[in-house]
């Protein structure tokens, strides 16, 4: 088989990336390990920033988002007995971000490719890139058990942290930095009214806890635990108690509690692969860095790759242009460095670390300064809403 540009994974960079160069006139195929009732299924982050938005009104899948999703104009950030709200709006001349869950993107971005006669082939895993370095690279995968060949102009690595793209190239040409954080996140997801008009992020002696939601009637909430903790150990009730304890008082008394339509633990990581780009083989998203979940910088970030990268590759098939493909690698990672150092400080701001009582009253403090401050609460601000993306033209 051949395309023009073969894509690996169909998570939100894959999938946004196929159907960007589509709408170019540009061909794709999308190679997926799992099937897509499992891709459909995983339950991720909610919330959009305005980049990320405005991607998704050019890619034409923003109808429903329109719709159903949310805008927030804030945030509280809870701490020492009390809830500090910082303002997008007042601070950012009008920003706001969009609650709609990445479960929902990844959901109509898959409908408008597949209504479109893409080829997205589920259950068929990349086993290796080869000749990346040649104007001809292939992705070889397999379909039912056999081993095929896809040869492409470019290959796009959109397979996430354990996909194959990043193992493909020598590691002595990969630089990676890495941080291991010494906790997790314990999550929920249950149709009771969210606890909040908006988000909270909450700073507890006993641990870091999250009010989050997908809809006025589905809520995600989330409490810092240890590295060992497993699912089996938690019963719902003992989830929302814990999580009651987490929250200032007036918070707590909100708090609607119900079943669990899913409970999960995340571990939480800062991982950069540096550079995103070999030859013809481009990495994007999860693939070439993670970051943890506070701030929920992950799928913005792959679309901000996504946003270059397409670019790029448009300026190629429409104007015979390599100088953005050149650029690429360094343009991405200058916004993903932002991204990993604000989600690394914000998780250092609100999380327990160690019993040290000096630690905890330096991050009161700090959440004081940040909440008090015009400075600060514009520092906030501006990165929770999305830096803006540089000029790529
Ligand atoms: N062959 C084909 N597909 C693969 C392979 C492989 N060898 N390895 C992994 N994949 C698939 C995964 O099954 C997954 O569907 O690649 C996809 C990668 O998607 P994501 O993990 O969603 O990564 P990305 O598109 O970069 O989106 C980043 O999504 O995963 C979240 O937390 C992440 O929010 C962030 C965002
Ligand atoms: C979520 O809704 O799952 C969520 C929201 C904000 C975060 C992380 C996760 O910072």
């Amino acid at each position: 088989m051949r395309t023009q540009v073969g894509i690996i994974g169909s998570g939100p960079a894959g999938l946004l990336l196929s159907q960007l160069l589509h709408l170019q006139g540009i061909d794709t195929v999308i190679l997926e390990r799992q099937s897509r009732e499992h891709v459909q299924g995983r339950i991720r982050a909610g919330v959009l920033e305005m980049g990320t938005v405005q991607m998704l009104r050019d890619a034409q899948v923003h109808e429903r988002m329109e719709r159903e999703g949310i805008i927030h104009e804030g945030i509280g950030l809870a701490f020492a007995g009390r809830t500090e709200r910082i303002d997008f709006a007042k601070h950012t001349g009008g920003g706001t971000v969009m609650i709609y869950g990445q479960t929902e993107v990844t959901r109509d971005l898959i409908e408008a490719r597949l209504a479109a006669g893409g080829i997205l082939k589920y259950e068929c895993p990349a086993v290796a890139v080869e000749d990346y370095d040649t104007n001809q690279p292939r992705i070889i995968y397999e379909e039912d058990g056999q081993r095929k060949e896809l040869v492409c102009d470019f290959v796009a690595g959109c397979d996430g942290y354990h996909g194959v793209s990043r193992q493909s190239v020598p590691q002595d040409k990969l630089t990676v930095y890495e941080k291991i954080y010494p906790f997790g996140w314990l999550g929920i997801l249950s149709d009771v009214p969210p606890i909040d008009k908006e988000l909270i992020y909450a700073n507890h002696e006993r641990g870091f806890a999250l009010c989050s939601m997908r809809s006025h009637t589905r809520s995600r909430y989330y409490v810092q635990c240890g590295l060992d903790d497993r699912v089996e150990n938690w019963t719902d009730d003992a989830f929302w108690d814990e999580l009651r304890r987490r929250l200032p008082e007036r918070v707590a008394d909100n708090l609607v509690t119900g079943p669990r339509l899913e409970m999960s633990i995340a571990p939480l990581r800062s991982f950069v692969a540096e550079p995103m780009r070999f030859g013809n083989l481009f990495l994007a998203g999860d693939a070439a860095h993670i970051v943890p979940p506070t701030g929920a910088k992950g799928l913005n970030l792959a679309a901000s790759d996504i946003f270059y990268l397409s670019r790029a590759l448009i300026a190629y098939y429409g104007e015979k242009r390599t100088d953005l493909l050149d650029r690429y690698s360094e343009t991405a990672l200058r916004r993903v460095w932002k991204a990993i150092r604000f989600s690394w400080w914000f998780t250092s701001m609100t999380h327990r670390f160690d019993d040290d009582p000096i630690n905890r009253r330096l991050q009161i403090a700090e959440l004081d300064y940040i909440t008090g401050s015009e400075a600060g609460q514009t520092t906030m601000a501006e990165n929770y809403i999305g830096l803006p993306f540089e000029t790529f033209e």
